[in-house]
């Protein structure tokens, strides 16, 4: 009996799309779906060359694997992996390979790491992220835990991942469930980008005045200059994209309340659990909660109307600011995220390499950008950059690039358009870069209602004061 290379649960989108790229570099692969549709389907989208093969039956589909069986899982995060995994592992053998390659939540990997471990499989957390097109050309792959099945999976993985200078965008990633943790990663960073192209995109349309076929143009040149990047490319790409019920452009007929699967939540959660500031990544994530709020903010705008807002005297240079703008509070966004990394890295024992995180970010996932050829060569000169902002090189752009933040913030403020993400991105440069913070207040208010001492800059020691009410 014909026995395949690698096994495929789940395909959706985006399993038998990573399937057919799977099978397009040569590998021989089955692949298994509840859905007896999506199995028929599989051997028809397939090509010629193609060696596929669609089971409807979880013991046949086992069967069909070479030894040991290399397992991709690409089911919804949360109770679908377990169930998967409930019904597959009796069926399994000693040292097969069991790949999550869906957006998990990385103690939730440990745990299967562990489950699957007492029965001598080898269970792997793997971030994929690009999208359908992504999976089906080429994503960016973080597979991280068992370095021996990891090795295994190696040549595959290279195979079918996206490349940038004839180096392939996956890379191990680290111990433990550090790939699901780098992928959670990689979409909070998503998550701020994005809230920040749209806070530009609201300054250009209610600020500038522009319309679409103009705010096409713009996000056109963006993205042929130093802001080249897959989120400036397909929101460029947005602003063409007519309406098939209207003859409107789409854009505009879109309900303004965003969705969201949870990993920008536990982005945020996982940074106040150890302790790293990523406001702006936070700000991204409340802010899809506020959009939610739909029904009031129409009550509220009615209540608070605000003064039409003045058009910038020159627009192609407030459209210059915008942009630089942009391209700081996204390098800062990176910034938050890859110090997370840096922390979580210590934290969890992940041993994350952070060279190897940017130099596969760079092509095939959502927020690749030119700008990760630059944090590449940071970490390239320093491997242990604690955050990115303190790179020499990375420097000499932020101070080229501040002015326009700041005023672009300002005309935000100044002209009641909401720009959270900008705000906080230079808020938290700011604080970032203070040597002496206000929190010196704080910690004496602590100090005075609850005893919590405070430290001095003058000499080592914990202090108290018994703190006198100047009315006593
Ligand atoms: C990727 C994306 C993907 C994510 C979507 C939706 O890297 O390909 O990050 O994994 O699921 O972007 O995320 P939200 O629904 O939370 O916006």
């Amino acid at each position: 009996m014909e026995r395949y290379n690698y096994g495929m649960v789940g395909l959706g989108v985006m399993g038998r799309n990573l399937l057919y790229n799977i099978a397009d570099n040569g590998f021989s692969i089955a692949g298994f779906d509840l859905d007896e549709e999506k199995v028929k389907e599989l051997e028809e989208g397939a090509t010629s060359t193609m060696k596929v093969k669609g089971i409807g039956s979880l013991e046949d589909f086992v069967a069909a694997l070479e030894s040991p069986r290399k397992i991709i899982l690409m089911v919804p995060a949360g109770k679908p992996v377990d169930a998967v995994l409930e019904n597959i592992t009796p069926l399994l053998s000693k040292g097969d390979i069991v790949i999550d390659a869906g957006n998990s939540y990385f103690e939730d990997t440990n745990r299967r790491v562990a489950d699957l471990g007492s029965k001598n499989l080898h269970f792997m957390g793997m971030g994929v992220s690009g999208g359908e097109k992504g999976a089906r050309t080429g994503p960016s792959i973080m597979p991280g835990g068992d370095l021996e099945a990891f090795n295994l999976l190696q040549p595959m993985l290279e195979a079918i991942a996206a490349k940038v200078d004839n180096e392939a965008c996956t890379a191990y990633m680290g111990k433990g469930s550090a790939g699901n943790y780098v992928k959670m990663v990689h979409n909070g960073i998503e998550y701020a980008i994005m809230q920040l192209i749209s806070e530009a995109y609201d300054l250009l349309k209610r600020g500038a005045k522009l319309n679409n076929d103009q705010l096409y143009e713009v996000f056109r040149e963006w993205n042929n200059g130093e802001m080249n990047s897959f989120l400036i490319e397909i929101t460029r790409d947005i602003f063409q994209q007519k309406d098939t019920f209207t003859d409107q452009y789409l854009i505009d007929q879109i309900l303004d309340k965003a969705g969201a699967k949870g990993t920008g939540k536990w982005t945020s959660e996982q940074a106040m659990e150890i302790g790293v500031s990523i406001p702006t990544i936070d700000i991204a994530v409340t802010s899809r909660i506020l959009s939610a709020y739909k029904e009031e903010r129409v009550q509220a705008s009615q209540l608070y109307p605000k003064a039409e807002i003045a058009t910038p005297e020159n627009t192609d240079q407030f459209i210059k600011e915008v942009g630089d703008a942009l391209y700081l509070a996204t390098l800062i966004s990176y910034a938050q995220g890859l110090a997370l990394l840096v922390k979580a890295s210590e934290e969890y024992k992940f041993e994350i390499p952070l060279k190897d995180v940017v130099k596969i970010w760079r092509g095939g996932c959502i927020i690749r950008s030119v700008l990760l050829e630059k944090f590449y060569t940071a970490y390239t000169k320093d491997p242990n950059l604690s955050n990115i902002l303190l790179d020499a090189d990375i420097a000499a752009i932020v101070k080229e690039k501040i002015g326009p933040l700041r005023k672009t913030a300002a005309f935000a403020v100044s002209s009641g358009v909401s720009g959270l993400g900008l705000q906080t991105a230079l808020g938290y440069f700011d604080a970032y870069t203070t040597e002496y913070l206000p929190i010196n207040l704080i910690q004496a208010q602590r100090d005075y209602f609850g005893a919590h001492t405070y430290q001095r800059l003058d000499r080592e020691g914990v202090f108290h004061t018994s703190w006198q009410s100047v009315n006593q």
